[in-house]
């Protein structure tokens, strides 16, 4: 066996259940991310109304495995329990709609569960992977400002389809297979009121034109700040049709939306914050699990591998490891 480590390429939750698997298994990693945090689409932007959760809102656990996860994630105070005030707004019209789902978020912040994957691993922060390629035994990685890294036994490529397939040229066929994957795009907007509002709604399914999702920033468990800040998501159509619009028009377009659906009074914001995420979703599920050439020791996971959701891409992360493992 090789004393190489193995590099994982993303420390979104699949990078991170993989490089878990991995080291509980006995082999060393090294993880990358291009990002200054950890988490990717489950990370918290530091913002001046405190850390706001701007991707993941939260995540529900069906399979077995993730459902045990979950709990152990609980027993380390990295996640709890969130039971909002759910209402649903179909045509303009706004109505409770509680229900009986277990929901979990991060605490005090989404990031807190990456930061607790993590733990000791070693990671490299800032670093955009740009290339991989092998030799004749082991693996070279390659970033955005000409530094090679390596050697590596094997690379878990666990990042956004249409970012993977450059990184997965060695294996055309994987290539190919990340290549056909469509992401859909999602604004997100944060705003911040001096005053709470007075509504009951916490948390809103939207199905009108502009907005999907609206979320009371402090209903979650372990949050604080003064402001009373709130979370909304764009459809996917509308991210797709507004995806080069300003951050300020995205803001101003998304607030008129929001005033228009809340049953109350919408003052001025005094804190607000726009961030588009390019690949937020994927199109459509898959069944793939991971994806492998366990010849080239080249792996890719990620939630665009099963379906693109929380537990989606843990579990991906846990196939890819599982594959990788049993090729050693
Ligand atoms: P990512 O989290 O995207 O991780 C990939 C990582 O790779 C990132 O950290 C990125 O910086 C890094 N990276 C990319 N390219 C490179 C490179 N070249 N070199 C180095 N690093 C690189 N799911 C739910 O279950 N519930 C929700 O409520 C929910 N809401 C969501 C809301 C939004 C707005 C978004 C965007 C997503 C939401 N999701 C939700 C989906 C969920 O966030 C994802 O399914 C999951 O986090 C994907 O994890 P991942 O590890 O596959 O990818
Ligand atoms: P879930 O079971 O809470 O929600 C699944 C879907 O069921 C919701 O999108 C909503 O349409 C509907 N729903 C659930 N409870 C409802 C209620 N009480 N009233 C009305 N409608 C209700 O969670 P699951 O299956 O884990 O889904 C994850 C969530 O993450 C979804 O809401 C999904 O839209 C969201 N997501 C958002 C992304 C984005 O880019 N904005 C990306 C990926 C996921």
């Amino acid at each position: 066996m090789s004393k190489a480590p193995i590099a994982i390429v993303g420390t979104g939750i699949a990078g991170l259940s993989a490089a878990q698997a991995l080291h509980a298994a006995g082999q060393s990693v090294q993880l990358f991310d291009k990002s200054r945090d950890l988490g990717g689409r489950m990370s918290s932007k530091r913002s001046d109304a405190g850390h706001l959760d701007l991707g993941t809102q939260y995540f529900t656990a069906r399979d077995r495995r993730f459902t045990e996860a979950v709990r152990q994630w609980q027993s380390h105070g990295w996640v709890s329990e969130w039971s909002p005030n759910i209402y649903q707004s179909r045509d303009g019209q706004l109505s409770p709609s509680a229900d009986e789902q277990v929901r979990w978020v991060g605490i005090p912040r989404m990031s807190a569960i990456a930061a607790g994957l993590l733990g000791e691993l070693p990671v490299k922060l800032s670093c955009r992977v740009t290339e991989a390629f092998r030799g004749e035994e082991y693996w070279t990685l390659v970033d955005a400002e000409g530094n090679n890294h390596g050697p590596y036994s094997q690379v878990v490529i666990a990042i956004p389809a249409p970012q993977a397939s450059a990184l997965l040229a060695s294996a055309p066929k994987l290539a190919a297979v990340a290549a056909s994957v469509a992401m859909e795009p999602t604004w997100s907007v944060a705003l911040g009121f001096p005053t709470a509002l007075e509504t009951q709604l916490e948390a809103c399914f939207v199905q009108d034109d502009a907005l999907d999702w609206l979320a009371r920033h402090r209903s979650k468990p372990g949050r604080d700040g003064s402001l009373d800040t709130w979370v909304l998501h764009a459809s996917s159509a509308w991210s797709r049709q507004h995806l080069d619009l300003s951050r300020e028009l995205v803001i101003e377009q998304l607030l008129g939306a929001f005033a228009e659906l809340i049953d109350c009074v919408v003052p001025a914001p005094e804190f607000t914050l726009a961030h588009r995420w390019l690949y937020a979703r994927p199109a459509q599920s898959h069944e793939w699990g991971a994806l492998a050439d366990a010849h080239l020791g080249l792996y890719a996971c990620g939630d665009w591998c099963l379906s693109g959701r929380v537990e989606g891409a843990w579990l991906s992360g846990q196939e890819a490891a599982r594959r990788l493992l049993e090729q050693l």
